[in-house]
């Protein structure tokens, strides 16, 4: 199809109608061009086609479909080739159904376990994520059925999402929000992005030419078509300006009729229209030419989200190998959730599901199990009848796994949490169980992190996530292991709130947030503080036990745009077969910038035999090292030393080596009256010319060192003057030095030309 000859076709009014939809879920279709009115649906873990009744809250029904595991679970997979594996079966069943494009992945950062979304985001890591996310649209978009990667930009709460204002400095913005997008778009060309509700220092995500032009379209290349979050659109012909080029849903034809206006009055030009509906159209063909429609096996893909859920969930502890269970065990199964799981979240992404596991029911032809409520799954609500009746179980049993969790009502899409903690019934029932019973598992479905008062008396937690409606499968194969654990956290899991890095700064108030914690998010900033934590970012067990060693960097000094392999050895040392998640961090040693202790730049998971050895291979390339520099208005590696970490956890690093790299790139800098010594200091050129010739006679700090006094020297000691010299500026000279105005210039003039010879 020839697009531009087809916009060339089209009357302003239907160009201006092509850029909102038709309905909830349609765009609009042009009959007389043969223009189609394509439908999306969420997203992002399944179908939500609502056939009917459109509503963007899963309020109304729709389709039978098949729940996978939410973003929280993915994300903790650790594994690129599972969750491409997700997006084809989800690619497919779009094309079963007559879905052009499915609104997900949702990739906004994990900036506080508070936010009510974080269920369906997948990390409080942006190379994660950013990999993750690549992966699934990979898969997705294979199927020649469009992705929408959600929600750009800086959505990282629910309160006041549609209103305020996420306040933050470029930096963070780059390094940590719009990173997971940036990965996306450079490496899997999503057909579409969703802007956010929120406004971005300001601006409405939707009509905020930075993000939706500049960075997204002229930095990164996004050819794709901008849409709106469903009534994200605040002033619509802004938007089209600022390159947002679908409105969901429809504005009933209100906003395409202020389109139509502003073209005639000379306010919005048409070939800023026409460009819009080109990028509209262009994604509509190219998946109406490769319809392939398809069945929608619901059985096996049924299947298929149980084996991804057992490949995500979490061992968080398991102490003297309470797991896993043998069928011959007497267990007590307690708590509401073993009947009822919870294993998807509220609103839009919400699915009706075809059928759902639970383990009651996997288990149901095993008599050494018991079962008792103990507490509801929906509500926090303490009866003492079920706790006594809870109790009593606990008491027979040789062990007792309690199925706990976050009822539906404590995150949602739509608001965010109030606290970290499990309703209070939970809370007291573990811990009046694990008084009479030593042998305790938890079981957690939950799609962001909890307190654990009890942790210390229980000796095994699995993390199940929210797994999608073959939980119950999956989690009857992890606890008789039959499928050994391999999921690793994709977040930390903090002691308590208040420790958290937004704490203060969460939700904010007054229309504004501020992200004053910048870069230092999850692991970069209990890092820094050296905190503890309940369980760190990339912590999780197995019921086999791995080594890993021989770290080989390919070579120990590289330019900083060559590319390096580090290589590392992962054994099995345990008896069963089990996967690794292996993890790169990379840490910056030249202390030219404020940066975190460590930072992931690479990862592989590795599946191994008892006994068995495989080499791991990781690539890193320049913005594994680099940072983002405001001045520069680019990524930026200084040049030195940097560490190469490789691990299991962020907190658990097996093998580290330095590496130097050459840096090819320089920072702007130029010496005035008011640079300081420190700042010359960094560079070695500038270092040389000031020692030979500025600080020979000390001169800023009196005579030289062989005329100073005994007094003197007492007063300020050789170290002293050299700290304090670094916050001298050159002026100083001038004060403290004896010098002239002019010979003052004479040297700023020289420190400039060293400069600029080493530039070329
Ligand atoms: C959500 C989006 C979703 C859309 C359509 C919005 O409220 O923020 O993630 O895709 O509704 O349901």
């Amino acid at each position: 199809m020839d697009i531009k000859k087809l916009v060339s076709e089209m009357t302003l009014e239907e160009k201006a109608g092509m850029c909102s939809g038709a309905d909830f879920w349609h765009l609009k279709e042009v009959k007389r061009l043969g223009i189609p009115g394509v439908m999306v649906s969420d997203g992002p873990h399944g179908l939500r086609k609502q056939d009917t009744e459109g509503d963007h809250l899963g309020i109304n029904d729709s389709i039978k479909a098949v729940c996978f595991p939410a973003g929280c679970a993915t994300a903790s997979s650790f594994d690129r080739e599972l969750i491409k594996n997700m997006g084809e079966v989800i690619g497919d069943e779009c094309q079963a159904e007559d879905v052009s494009v499915v609104l997900g992945p949702a990739v906004n950062i994990k900036r506080s376990p508070l936010c009510g979304r974080n269920f369906e985001y997948l990390s409080e890591d942006p190379f994660l994520a950013g990999e993750m996310a690549t992966s699934y649209i990979n898969g997705v978009q294979s199927r020649k059925v469009g992705v929408s990667i959600k929600h750009f930009a800086l959505n990282n709460q629910e309160h006041e999402r549609m209103s305020g204002s996420s306040e933050a400095d470029e930096r963070t913005i780059r390094e940590i929000y719009l990173a997971p997008f940036e990965n996306a778009v450079r490496n899997a060309s999503p057909w579409t992005v969703m802007c956010s509700y929120n406004r971005v220092n300001g601006e409405f995500a939707s009509e905020n030419e930075w993000l939706l032009t500049k960075v997204l379209r002229d930095e990164w290349g996004f050819g794709g078509y901008v849409v709106s979050d469903w009534g994200a659109v605040n002033d619509r012909v802004k938007g089209v300006a600022a390159g947002l080029d679908l409105e969901m849903p429809s504005s009933g034809g209100d906003n395409d009729r202020l389109i139509v206006e502003a073209v005639k009055n000379g306010t919005l030009s048409e070939k800023k229209l026409d460009e819009t509906v080109e990028r509209i159209l262009n994604i509509v063909f190219e998946y109406v030419e490769n319809k392939k429609g398809g069945e929608f096996d619901r059985k096996l893909d049924h299947e298929r989200s149980a084996h991804i859920a057992e490949e995500c969930m979490v061992l968080l502890k398991n102490d003297g190998n309470i797991l896993p269970l043998a069928p011959g065990e007497k267990v007590a199964f307690i708590g509401g959730f073993a009947a009822k799981p919870r294993f998807q979240g509220g609103g839009s992404s919400h699915i009706n599901c075809y059928t759902i596991s639970d383990i009651l029911t996997e288990t149901k032809d095993n008599a050494n199990i018991t079962y008792a409520e103990g507490f509801p799954a929906d509500r926090d609500e303490t009866d003492e009848n079920k706790f006594a009746e809870a109790i009593d179980a606990a008491r027979k049993a040789d062990k007792v796994v309690i199925f706990a969790g976050l009822p539906d009502s404590f995150e949602s899409e739509g608001y965010d949490r109030q606290h970290m903690r499990l309703p209070e019934c939970q809370n007291r029932l573990i811990g009046e169980i694990a008084a009479v019973n030593e042998n305790v598992v938890v079981v957690l479905h939950n799609g962001s992190p909890v307190e654990m008062s009890w942790i210390d008396n229980v000796k095994g937690v699995i993390d199940a996530y929210l797994g999608g409606e073959g939980v119950g499968i999956a989690l009857k194969r992890i606890l008789y292991g039959e499928v050994n654990p391999s999921g690793h956290l994709a977040e930390t899991f903090p002691l308590r709130l208040e420790d958290t890095p937004c704490y203060i700064d969460f939700p904010g108030k007054g229309g504004k947030v501020y992200y004053s914690e910048r870069v230092f998010v999850g692991y970069r900033y209990y890092e820094a503080r050296q905190m503890d934590v309940l369980f760190p970012f990339g912590h999780g067990l197995s019921y086999t036990t791995f080594k890993i060693d021989n770290l080989r960097i390919e070579r120990s000094g590289i330019r900083d745009t060559d590319k390096v392999t580090v290589s590392v050895d992962v054994t099995n040392t345990g008896a069963v077969k089990g996967k690794e998640v292996v993890q790169l961090y990379v840490s910056d040693k030249t202390g030219t910038q404020l940066r975190p202790v460590k930072e992931l730049k690479g990862f592989a998971k590795v599946e191994l035999e008892p006994g068995e050895t495989k080499s791991v291979a990781m690539q890193l390339d320049y913005r594994s090292f680099a940072y983002y520099s405001v001045e520069l208005g680019d990524w930026f590696a200084p040049g030195g030393k940097y560490e190469i970490l490789v691990g299991d956890s962020s907190a658990n690093i097996c093998v580290s080596e330095e590496i130097d790299i050459e840096a090819t790139k320089r920072l702007p800098f130029k010496v005035d009256e008011t640079t300081t010594f420190g700042e010359m200091f960094i560079y070695p050129e500038l270092a040389a010319f000031i020692n030979d010739n500025l600080l020979k006679d000390n001169v800023l700090f009196g005579n030289s060192e062989e005329e100073q006094t005994d007094a003197a020297a007492e007063a300020i000691s050789d170290d002293m003057s050299k700290a304090m010299m670094n916050y001298m500026p050159l002026r100083a000279l001038r004060s403290f030095g004896n010098m002239t105005n002019e010979q003052l210039q004479g040297i700023i003039g020289t420190l400039n030309n060293i400069l600029e010879r080493e530039e070329k």
